[in-house]
């Protein structure tokens, strides 16, 4: 009996060592809290910007939204023109293909496939994160299609020859900002009023306010040009055009 007891209370010892440990560890970690700060800035620098707008727990939750949103622009237009920067995987134009294709409309996604061309400060993505050696997911939906390449290639030439005149949706998720800023300043005169753009990475991570999506944005974009409507808990944002 008493050899249980020492056994349990080593155990018990072992176990609360471990937890002390990692708290105190966790207190000296300098991403975590980088990590505090970003939350922090976000609500500083965003503040009253955001106090009208809407928080999603998931972003399944805020893509569901974003999609409900496009749908409502112009109900009599059949022929809405949305688009995807940063296919990756696919993830994301999955799950806007499919709920997209119920009301017929077609979503473009530009990729290289070959992942970031840049760093990404305040993260841990360097050159050729997400990295698809080229390869375009399979088994995309009939309402998606692809163009390959650089967007700073492929963008100006795509939006020319297809003769597009407005733009109702895009979803800006290629990391970097030299990207993003590339993507902004092309589209910005096809954004209508109440077009939406949807960022994957904009806010909440360290130093987000001096790089990435929200730099391009703010450099694009005046304050009173866009407003936000909708974030996820985590980095994610949607925009409308005022
Ligand atoms: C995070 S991934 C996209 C993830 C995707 N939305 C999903 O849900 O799986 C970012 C993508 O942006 C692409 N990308 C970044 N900069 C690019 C550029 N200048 N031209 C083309 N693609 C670029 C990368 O190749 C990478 O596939």
């Amino acid at each position: 009996m008493k050899i249980i007891y020492r056994l349990f209370y080593r155990i018990k010892l072992i176990f609360v060592n471990t937890i002390i440990t990692a708290i105190k560890y966790d207190r000296m970690n300098f991403v975590s809290f980088l990590q505090k700060d970003a939350h922090q800035k976000t609500l500083e620098i965003l503040g009253d910007q955001i106090s009208g707008s809407l928080f999603f727990e998931s972003k399944h939750d805020l893509w569901d939204f974003t999609i409900k949103e496009v749908e409502k622009l112009d109900e009599d237009d059949n022929n809405k023109v949305c688009m995807e920067f940063g296919v990756g995987g696919g993830e994301s134009i999955r799950f806007f293909s499919k709920k997209f294709m119920k009301n017929n409309i077609n979503i473009i996604g530009f990729d290289t496939f070959y992942g970031n061309p840049d760093i990404w400060p305040g993260t841990d993505n360097m050159i050729g994160s997400s990295n698809q050696n080229g390869v375009i997911p399979k088994n995309l939906d009939k309402n998606v299609k692809i163009i390959k390449g650089y967007i700073e290639d492929t963008l100006e030439d795509f939006i020319k020859k297809n003769n597009i005149k407005k733009i109702d949706f895009i979803h800006v998720d290629v990391n970097i900002y030299s990207t993003a800023k590339k993507i902004l300043e092309v589209t910005k005169k096809y954004m209508n009023k109440d077009s939406l753009i949807l960022f994957d990475e904009l806010v909440n991570y360290p130093f987000w306010w001096k790089n990435g999506e929200y730099k391009a944005l703010t450099e694009t974009y005046q304050k009173n040009e866009f407003k936000y409507l909708a974030f996820d808990r985590a980095k994610k944002t949607l925009i409308k055009i005022l």
